[in-house]
């Protein structure tokens, strides 16, 4: 009785964010969170169904090793996938899905393709997009990694689905839904022809040939970034032919190809770390995987020094200090600084199976060019996400993509579905869109 309560205080709670989407302007944190994208009238705007296949490990070196049959030299060159494999998608997506050469870690019940619909618009203002796709489960993918009290300590629980931990039984698949665009005027080569293909190499995580933390924080380049890991990069980064993660340029040289604009846009609507709070993160794709300049809608909420979280939920909010299993999918459970949290109470008579967010999540906090995508909604209905985002035009950041009317651009589109992260995703072949101009998909000029 007592935690039947306590939940519906909780769902009341995020009531409001939720009417956003219905054209209630919501202010949140100071900032209106669906200005303008709210209005905008979906029934004028043309639908596209762009096919998202599981693209398995077909990295960027598979794809010119003489594995990739008949096709490497081709690709080599910088021929379009799809000169080859146009409307391939489906077959692509069924047959990557199982285990197979390019998918040695299969997920269990995993489908091979999503059906994106997709619109997009715009005024003299912004970009607005829409998206909509079907979640291979019956709920919203809004959890996330929590830390779970064992009776003595708070570890990590709950892991992506390609993890082993996940595909031993150890530990239960637990991640939360993505929409990723990734954005190009030109600049990158290949980008047109071959999509984010270009950003996905052997050594990343969940791909082939992964070196060993200790490896890569050795490495020169990755030494400088303070990495621990490889994530997505661009081939102009790195000395050699093969692009391999290791041989990185200098940062002078990665300075100088930014500057010239030589880098990918790639921005994330998350399901769990910026939906809550109206957001999509915002991201570039160059040397490495890096946030804009300024500070993302998320953050670490464990504390290094005691590996107890910073924060927990605000129990005069939420009706509790932490969340149990049984409250995951069932209401929102991001742990938000400004509105639901209060700083960590270690004297707090914690239980066994007790869980608190690993993120935090802020509105208030993000800011620059890291927090541009502040207006950016999804809501899960009937087994369909539904997500609406504006982005303005004309940004004028040195680690953004401008989108200016008159303007083509080549986009990449994936979405993480079903408790995933890194390459398990479906992805897009590229495609142009025009901003009143010829392309692929003309985005619709609003009055
Ligand atoms: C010159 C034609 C050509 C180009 C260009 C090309 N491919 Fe292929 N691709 C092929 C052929 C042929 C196969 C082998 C199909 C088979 O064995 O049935 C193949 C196989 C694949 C496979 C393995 C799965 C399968 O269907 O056999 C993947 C994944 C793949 N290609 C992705 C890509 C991507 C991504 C690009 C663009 C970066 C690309 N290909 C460019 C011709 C091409």
């Amino acid at each position: 009785m007592k935690s039947d309560n306590r939940r519906k205080k909780f769902a009341f709670g995020s009531l409001p964010l939720i009417a956003g989407i219905f054209g209630i302007t919501v202010t949140m944190g100071g900032g209106s969170a669906l200005a303008g994208v709210a209005d905008v009238d979906w029934s004028s705007v043309p639908t596209k169904t762009i096919k998202l296949f599981w693209p398995g490990q077909a990295t960027y070196q598979w794809l010119r090793s003489p594995e990739h049959k008949r096709a490497n030299l081709q690709t080599i060159e910088g021929q379009a996938c799809t000169a080859c494999h146009l409307n391939e998608e489906e077959e692509m997506g069924n047959k990557l899905v199982v285990e197979n050469d390019l998918e040695p870690m299969p997920v269990e019940g995993k489908n091979g393709v999503i059906d994106l619909k997709f619109q997009v618009a715009y005024d003299s203002e912004d970009a607005y997009f829409r998206f909509q796709w079907k979640t291979l489960n019956d709920y919203a993918g809004t959890a996330h990694p929590y830390l779970r009290y064992n009776g003595e300590e708070w570890k990590a629980f709950g892991y992506p689905k390609l993890d082993e931990v996940v595909q031993d039984g150890e530990q239960p698949g637990i991640y939360e839904d993505r929409m990723s665009m990734m954005i190009d005027d030109g600049s990158v080569e290949n980008f047109a022809t071959q999509g984010c293909w270009v950003s996905c190499h052997d050594g990343q995580r969940d791909n082939p040939d992964r070196p060993s933390k200790a490896e890569v924080m050795d490495n020169p380049l990755f030494k400088a970034l303070k990495k621990k890991d490889v994530r997505k990069y661009l081939p102009s980064t790195r000395t050699d032919e093969n692009a391999s993660w290791d041989m990185g340029k200098t940062q002078e040289e990665i300075a100088a190809i930014k500057a010239a604009g030589g880098f990918l846009d790639l921005m994330q609507w998350r399901g769990h770390r910026s939906n809550p709070v109206g957001m999509s993160d915002d991201f570039y794709v160059l040397e490495y995987r890096n946030s804009d300049a300024g500070k993302n809608p998320f953050s670490s909420n464990v504390n290094k020094k005691t590996q107890e979280p910073k924060y927990m939920f605000d129990e005069s909010k939420v009706g509790k200090k932490s969340v149990r299993i049984e409250d995951i999918r069932k209401m929102e459970t991001t742990l938000i600084r400004e509105t639901n949290a209060v700083p960590f109470d270690a004297n707090v008579d914690w239980k066994e199976g007790d869980l608190i967010p690993k993120y935090l999540v802020s509105r208030e906090d993000s800011k620059g060019s890291a927090a541009d995508n502040n207006r950016s909604k999804g809501v899960w209905k009937d087994g369909v996400w539904t997500v609406v985002w504006a982005r303005k035009l004309g940004l004028t950041n040195p680690d953004d993509k401008a989108l200016v009317e008159g303007g083509v651009y080549t986009f990449g589109f994936a979405t993480h579905d079903d408790n995933i992260t890194t390459r398990g995703h479906h992805v897009s072949f590229p495609m142009t869109i025009g901003f009143g101009a010829k392309a692929d998909i003309e985005a619709t000029k609003l009055d």
